[in-house]
């Protein structure tokens, strides 16, 4: 059962980082008998370990580690806020005496100026051959015309799928010092620690879709499939994430209207009354957890949904913290590299002004550590030099409510200086 528990907690990237570091090694070192190769085989089969197998076998945060990081710095504030969380990586390496090497390779808009698509081959393959994946953002006015021949996300997509990224980890976390830059009261935000699992590879996103008819029967059409191994394993992933947190877990859906939500509704029940019955779980519907979302969100601990149900609230639960700019999220897969990202977008209105804030990417950066190399140390120690710029002041213009801010290098390098003193 230790066992269970941590795979389980390796899920939540915040309170259990130490034990965590501790249990691996422990896990390592005591588990590898015929009993724990049992209970892998038993994970498995319940399909756990697929996506958090890479942390078992992780070598310890004390081994000098080579990985190859691929970066897809894309379009709009792209390009500024991958070069700080370069920078950052780069200087955890040489303190830690790991070897990181980074590749480049184009993905959105800048993609199809260069070579007419936002995905070609070759960032595929690199990415296949990688450890992990560090993205940017994509897409921007110039690439928006509805009738072009293809969009930045579809690159964005294409890569999700071809990576088999089903689940997408959006933690929405609170820093103490950005409180009053929320656009909610105080009281209502405090306390308000949320882990979203977002389906990332099936539902509407990627269903049937096209046009027929014409005049005015012509119409559009997107269909939303859901198949039950498709819910099984987002489900399993996001009551395991529970148990290694407050072991309370919320399903959304618009079971009253959908006929696929009705189905993920039956399933998720299935899964959860078998598996993991000692899991508090509730589901709620989409429309009410929007409201829910802003009226107390503190109520909730885990929420897992679908691919556009979670697009949607994972935007409106971005807000609680006070700025976009913060957030980071992971995408990963049953195996393969995962892809680590902001959750803000391409942001073009600022993009060249180094006006940008990189300190989501540089946190996405921590989690690309934490989840693809099972650098534990590595990762909090970015997340305690993120803490000590806030704490020390420093805002970058999205953050600082109209007093002083400082740029997007200014705020690399105030993260850099913190990481090696
Ligand atoms: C996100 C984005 C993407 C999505 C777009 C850019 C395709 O909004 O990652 O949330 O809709 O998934
Ligand atoms: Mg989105």
């Amino acid at each position: 059962m230790a066992c269970a528990f941590w795979l389980s907690t390796s899920l939540d990237s915040r309170n259990s980082i130490i034990a965590l570091t501790t249990a691996t090694r422990n896990i390592r070192n005591v588990f590898f008998g015929q009993s724990c190769l049992a209970y892998v085989g038993e994970l498995n089969r319940l399909g756990y370990i697929n996506v958090l197998i890479r942390h078992f076998f992780t070598p310890a945060t004390n081994t000098p580690l080579k990985a190859n990081i691929v970066l897809l710095p894309g379009d709009g504030i792209g390009p500024e806020i991958i070069a700080q969380a370069q920078r950052v990586l780069e200087t955890v390496a040489k303190s830690f005496g790991h070897q990181f090497e980074f590749n480049s390779h184009m993905i959105g808009g800048i993609s199809i100026d260069t070579c007419g698509d936002p995905l070609p081959q070759e960032t595929i393959d690199a990415c296949r051959d990688s450890d992990a994946i560090l993205l940017g953002a994509v897409g921007g006015p110039k690439w928006d015309d509805p009738s072009a021949k293809t969009r930045p996300e579809v690159g964005l997509l294409k890569i999700r799928k071809e990576l088999g990224l089903f689940a997408n980890l959006r933690p929405i976390r609170l820093f103490d010092e950005l409180l009053d830059a929320s656009p909610l009261r105080r009281d209502i935000i405090e306390g308000t620690d949320i882990l979203f699992l977002r389906e990332l590879t099936g539902g509407i996103y990627f269903g049937e879709s096209g046009t027929s008819g014409s005049g005015q029967a012509e119409s559009a059409y997107q269909s939303m499939v859901y198949s039950v191994g498709e819910v099984e394993r987002i489900i399993r992933l996001a009551a395991k994430a529970a148990q290694g947190r407050g072991n309370r877990l919320t399903s959304v859906d618009k079971a009253n209207v959908l006929e696929p939500s009705r189905w993920w509704r039956r399933v998720a029940a299935r899964v959860m009354q078998e598996e993991f019955p000692d899991v508090q779980y509730d589901v709620v519907l989409v429309d009410a957890m929007a409201m829910h979302l802003i009226n107390r969100p503190s109520d909730f601990d885990v929420v897992v949904t679908g691919n556009m149900f979670g697009d949607i609230l994972t935007d409106e639960a971005s807000m609680l913290p006070g700025s976009l700019g913060m957030l980071p999220s992971a995408s990963l897969g049953s195996d393969g590299p995962g892809l680590y990202e902001p959750i803000h977008g391409s942001a073009p209105d600022i993009a060249g002004q180094e006006i940008a804030n990189p300190l989501a990417t540089i946190l996405a950066s921590a989690m690309l550590l934490r989840h693809s190399l099972g650098l534990e140390a590595e990762a909090t120690a970015i997340e305690s030099a993120v803490q000590r710029v806030l704490s020390d002041g420093l805002r970058t213009r999205d953050i600082a409510r109209g007093g002083e801010a400082i740029g997007t290098e200014s705020m690399g390098s105030a993260v850099v200086e913190r990481l090696t003193v």
